[in-house]
């Protein structure tokens, strides 16, 4: 790029490099156009969402346009995601730290957490919520501010992910709101029930784990191998959640890909699906009443 090189020429200089590499989109954005203009915000020091008009036609300065040089050699030679090399990314509304400890936040729960789950829960009433595998803690730390009247407690097995959960609550502030807790799935939580237990586990089927793209790659075995068919964790969150739900509670579950395996396993179990903006079923919804006769009506 010359010295003349405005915003919108480096936007397009970069798509075209994106493109011409042919790297894989997901982690913040879905395109090359997108991602180009999120890079080069970052190397100029820009904010994403304060791009105006004029911000096109501004000249980039010297050290701009080698920090540009600098993030596109790294996202297109390791392939690493934009949001490790930046180390922030946003998740319902809200910024986060993040780096390779943790899965980059994109859970569709965030499509969710915003409306409070409603009408299947009566919000008013949480009190008590677990964020189960919580990774970099985005997911307790938006249900916090959803659920104002509420103490949340936010658990993983990865105490390295359980660092940038601690980053990210001290970040928000939160410290008096989240307990972040090391557990394998609720082996930490004999004797302790949760109006709300939300979950957002890893999913990824064992065929799906080969076939990742490089820059999925760079995220934890740990927080995308859902084993087999994806569902070993799944499975034993649906065995085990009853006992650590208030008689009112409910589960709220991500199983997206994994899905179609979840309804061939459980024939019998009416699960209320949640769609994402595309239309997949993505959540389930399950009340403690359900989750009670849910176990032993699994396909053996
Ligand atoms: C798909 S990531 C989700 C992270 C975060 N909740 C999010 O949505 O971005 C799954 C998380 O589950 C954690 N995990 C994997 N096995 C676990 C287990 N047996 N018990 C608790 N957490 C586990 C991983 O360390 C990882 O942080």
């Amino acid at each position: 790029m010359n010295p003349s090189t405005t915003f919108a020429n480096a936007v397009a200089t970069v798509q075209q490099r994106l493109e011409a590499a042919e790297l894989s989109f997901g982690h913040g954005t879905d395109n090359a156009f997108d991602e180009a203009v999120w890079l080069i915000c970052s190397a100029a020091n820009l904010e994403p969402d304060g791009i105006d008009e004029a911000t096109w036609g501004t000249i980039l300065d010297h050290t701009q346009l080698a920090n540009i040089e600098s993030i596109c050699s790294e996202r297109v030679g390791a392939r690493r995601p934009l949001a490790y090399i930046n180390r922030r990314m946003w998740f319902a509304g809200h910024e986060f730290y993040v780096d390779e400890r943790v899965l980059i936040p994109r859970s569709h729960l965030g499509e969710w957490i915003d409306d409070r789950f409603e009408p299947w829960i009566n919000a008013g009433d949480v009190r008590r919520i677990l964020d189960l595998c919580t990774g970099s803690g985005c997911i307790g730390v938006a249900l916090a501010y959803a659920f104002p009247d509420a103490q949340i407690v936010a658990s993983d097995v990865s105490r390295r992910a359980l660092q940038v959960a601690q980053t990210n609550v001290k970040r928000h502030r939160l410290e008096q709101r989240i307990e972040l807790i090391h557990s394998d799935l609720f082996d930490q939580f004999e004797g302790r029930q949760f109006d709300l237990i939300v979950s957002n586990p890893p999913y990824v089927g064992q065929s799906a784990m080969q076939e990742l793209p490089a820059e999925y790659r760079h995220e934890p075995d740990i927080a995308l191998n859902g084993g087999t068919n994806g569902l070993a964790l799944i499975d034993q969150i649906l065995l085990d959640a009853r006992r650590f739900l208030a008689d009112t509670g409910v589960l709220v579950l991500e199983a997206a890909s994994a899905a179609p395996a979840l309804k061939t396993e459980y024939p019998d179990v009416p699960f209320n699906w949640l769609a994402s903006g595309g239309g997949d079923e993505v959540l389930l919804i399950i009340s403690a009443a359900e989750l009670k006769r849910l176990v032993g009506s699994k396909r053996s």
